[in-house]
């Protein structure tokens, strides 16, 4: 809940500043208070009048205005509020708040405030990839700006790919998380993801088609729950969320040690897709073609990190969700593996070749619990990861 906090709300000029209304209708039914700054361009996709109907509050939209500076000074108005959240954030608001600049009131205001600032970047994907936005970025998070997206989707201008900005009850849920009024606050998630890399040589390895998209949707969903999230991670086609401690690691072996030195946790989730064998032989030389036939390959199994987990004695996450990736008998291969790995949740999912989930962007999950099994309609991997965070929230709020 948002109770009595006051909310600066900067809305950039882009497509998405529609969404900015519906945004304050969510902050407002929280009980916040919502002041709002908007851009010259802002004015052009919403107006200030359905802006000012919505907040109940004056509108401010200019460095240089008499009354305003009368009314409300513009350092005032960048002090005066628990938070400010900047949605949607442009490639041009990211480049001025990076740069310092502060030539209109928005970036004055984001400048001269001492509060913390959360963005909902929302750019066509071109924009968002750019070297200079990322550049941008990552000097923004160096600063500690909070981040809500972006997602991926599909865009305005038609094209498909990260920059959507993320859905008002997201970046609602990042607001909390970063006044520390999320549900998962205090808590400490452990989440694996991606492929892990068994080597053969120091040149090739073994690996799987695991992008590490829905592990990653995972930890980006709890971090916005308020979550205090260790990432662990093998060599995965995604970026890492923003705001989670990532632990890079390439084998089964190094995520099983990254793994317990991040204990104690309160839930751990392991989606990634772990390598089952690795090469017992791995040569520290490059194996070379020497005339007599190709090499032998020798296989030792891997430690079954999730198993190794729930089966702890002491220090057992109190919440333990595993995955079954499977591509024939879903829910049967998944609920025996209930039983043999001795988690608490599994997650099913039927990758087989024609379904298109292994490294695309919607998965279809059926949720086997002890007290049943729940299927759940074809969605995002975001959404997946959303309603699961929400899952987990609500289950730990259930055991206090
Ligand atoms: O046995 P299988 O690979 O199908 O089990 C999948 C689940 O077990 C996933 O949650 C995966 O992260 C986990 N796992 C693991 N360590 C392994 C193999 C799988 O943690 N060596």
């Amino acid at each position: 809940m948002l109770a009595n906090k006051h909310i600066l709300l900067v809305i950039g000029g882009g497509i998405a500043a529609y969404k900015s209304l519906d945004l304050i209708r969510r902050f407002r039914e929280r009980g916040a208070k919502v002041t709002a700054v908007m851009t010259k361009a802002a004015a052009e996709f919403v107006t200030p009048l359905s802006v000012s109907a919505l907040t109940g509050e004056k509108v401010f939209e200019d460095l240089f205005n008499l009354t305003d500076e009368a009314e409300m000074g513009h350092i005032e108005l960048s002090r005066a509020a628990d938070l400010i959240v900047v949605a949607p954030a442009t490639a041009d608001l990211m480049a001025k708040m990076a740069q310092g600049h502060a030539n209109d009131l928005a970036s004055n205001v984001l400048l001269a405030t001492n509060k913390r600032v959360l963005i909902a970047p929302s750019m066509n994907v071109h924009m968002w990839t750019h070297p200079a936005t990322q550049r941008n970025l990552a000097t923004l998070e160096d600063d500690g700006v909070l981040m809500a997206g972006p997602n991926d989707g599909d865009m305005a201008c038609g094209e498909y790919g990260p920059g959507r900005m993320a859905e008002p009850l997201e970046i609602v849920a990042a607001v909390e998380a970063g006044l520390g009024a999320g549900p998962l606050s205090g808590k400490h998630v452990l989440v694996t993801s991606g492929p892990t890399h068994e080597p053969i040589d120091p040149v090739r390895y073994i690996a799987n088609r695991s992008s590490g998209a829905q592990g990653t949707a995972i930890a980006r969903a709890l971090a916005m729950l308020g979550a205090d999230v260790t990432f662990v991670t093998g060599p995965a086609d995604h970026p890492a969320p923003h705001g989670v401690k990532v632990v890079l690691v390439q084998t089964a072996q190094e995520m099983l040690e990254a793994v317990e030195s991040a204990l104690p946790a309160d839930v751990a989730i392991f989606a990634a897709a772990v390598a089952d064998w690795r090469a017992a032989n791995a040569g520290d030389r490059k194996i070379k073609k020497d005339g007599s036939g190709p090499p032998r390959l020798e296989f030792a199994e891997n430690p079954d990190i999730l198993a190794t987990v729930s089966k702890r004695k002491k220090g057992r996450p109190g919440l333990i969700v595993g995955f079954a990736a499977e591509t024939d008998d879903v829910v049967a291969h998944a609920t025996s593996k209930l039983e043999t790995k001795g988690c608490d949740w599994i997650v099913a999912n039927d990758v087989s070749p024609e379904t298109g989930i292994m490294g695309g962007s919607e998965n279809a999950i059926t949720l086997i619990r002890q007290s049943g099994t729940d299927v759940w309609p074809r969605m995002t991997k975001d959404q997946v990861a959303a309603r699961l965070a929400q899952m987990i929230a609500e289950t730990l709020e259930g055991k206090k």
